[in-house]
């Protein structure tokens, strides 16, 4: 069967973890192929709160696997807190979670280093969650990473210790600070995790294809914080579009079915970089405010703007997105008029194609105004205010991709199905 992909189409936060877990009982496995615990994936259930940072949001399902794939990079002590935590709600995560051989390993050395690249840059620095994402990655192109199923050889602690003094060695050129290096823990964690089921991810997926079974990709962090399509150098250090689960489950392309993205009815960015529809206005100071936003993994606030349809259709374009989840369309119900960004002005010309460095100053984002529906939306789709469908309209003719599902709050059934 094929292997469904929720993305984020914006710059991550679009309300992945809550899609997800709606989404869940549908699948035999829930699948996570890139990032770490930089991304946080809030689900509510029953008001009560989770937020998940490496286990996929699937992991509250009976009968759902949870795999951990190898595009992931793992924190030891990140991954046993949240489990331990899930554990004492009564979660059957033992069961339930699989972790790839070939999932690379977050050592304390690299985030130290995360955190003294960053202070080195200063003012340019990226606004990193810190967690060592970045330095994790590098190791593993630059092939001196450290693996999840290196746990089970017998020199891991001369590789972990190898690897510590190239870490030392680079470390050398920035100045020194103070750490908190929580090795015992790391290890602590890691002895813990010898616990749980290691799986080489590319056979375990393929092999629940092969039965006829059904995956969903999970994806963290959203299209703009791509490695490649991203606004570099203000993005994460992995692949987290729709290409990326190939790499990071093993599977093939043809094994692609659905790509569902989620986008939130506004948009948010955490941390530095380019954002062209940011507001700075009492707009988004209300959007930030209605919408909760601050970050789920560093609770930095979210900076909001309008919707950017330009970068909405580009990120649709190199996803093969072909059905969207709004999100977070509540936020919105208090507002006398609602804006979108469905143009850009390039060196005096408009278009309606990203620039190629959006770093760069020499365009103006244009907008369109709608009314706004100033009402309370509710599940009922037969009672849509028409302000509102005309708006959904709009969004499905610009990007060509229909929106069946529109989210107005955060609880699992909270939501339009159209
Ligand atoms: P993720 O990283 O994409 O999973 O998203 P986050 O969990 O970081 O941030 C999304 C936030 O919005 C979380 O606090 C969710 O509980 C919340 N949320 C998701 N969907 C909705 C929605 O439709 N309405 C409201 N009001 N909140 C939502
Ligand atoms: P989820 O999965 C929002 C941002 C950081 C920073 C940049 C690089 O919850 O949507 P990194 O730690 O990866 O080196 O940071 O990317 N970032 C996220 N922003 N949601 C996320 O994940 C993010 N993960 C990383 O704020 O700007
Ligand atoms: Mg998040």
């Amino acid at each position: 069967m094929a292997v469904d992909v929720l993305i984020g189409l914006q710059w991550g936060d679009e309300g992945k973890g809550k899609i997800v877990d709606y989404l869940a009982d549908r699948y035999d496995a829930i699948c996570r192929f890139q990032g770490g615990p930089n991304a946080g994936h809030t689900i509510y259930i029953n008001g009560e709160k989770f937020v998940l940072h490496t286990i996929p949001s699937g992991i509250f399902r009976e009968g759902v696997k949870n795999v951990i794939g190898n595009g992931v990079v793992i924190d030891p002590i990140t991954l046993r807190k949240e489990i331990k935590g899930l554990e004492a709600l009564g979660v059957d995560v033992r069961s339930r979670l699989k972790i790839a051989r070939k999932a690379h390993l977050i050592l304390p050395s690299h985030r130290y280093l995360d955190a003294a690249s960053e202070k080195a840059k200063g003012d340019k620095k990226i606004g990193s969650t810190l967690r060592g994402i970045g330095p994790t990655y590098m190791d593993k192109t630059g092939r001196n990473g450290l693996r999840f199923g290196d746990i089970d050889g017998p020199n891991f602690k001369e590789k972990y210790n190898d690897l510590k003094a190239k870490h030392q060695q680079i470390a050398s050129i920035y100045p020194s600070f103070d750490f908190d290096w929580n090795e015992e823990q790391w290890f602590e964690s890691i002895e813990f995790l010898a616990d749980f089921e290691r799986v080489n991810c590319e056979y375990y997926v393929n092999d629940i294809l092969d039965k006829g079974g059904n995956i969903l990709a999970e994806g963290a962090q959203g299209v703009m914080l791509d490695i490649d399509f991203g606004t570099y150098p203000f993005v994460t250090s992995s692949n987290t579009i729709t290409a990326g689960v190939c790499t990071g489950l093993g599977i093939a392309p043809s094994k692609i079915g659905e790509v569902i993205g989620i986008s939130k009815a506004y948009c948010t960015r955490v941390g530095g970089g380019p954002f062209p529809s940011e507001l700075f206005d009492e707009n988004g100071k209300k959007l930030q405010d209605l919408g909760h936003e601050f970050g789920a993994t560093t609770g930095r606030p979210r900076r909001c703007g309008w919707i950017d349809l330009v970068q909405l259709k580009y990120s649709v374009m190199i996803n093969g997105v072909t059905q969207i989840a709004l999100t977070k369309s509540d936020i919105m119900d208090n507002f006398e008029e609602i804006v979108v960004v469905d143009r850009y002005e390039i060196d005096g010309a408009e278009s309606k194609e990203l620039p190629y460095d959006l770093c760069d100053e020499n365009y103006k984002p244009l907008h369109r105004s709608f009314k706004g529906w100033n009402t309370q939306l509710t599940s009922d789709k037969y009672a849509m205010p028409a302000a509102f469908v005309k708006y959904l309209n709009y969004l499905e003719e610009y990007v060509k991709v229909p929106i069946p599902l529109v989210s107005i709050g955060p609880e699992r059934e909270q939501l339009i199905v159209r």
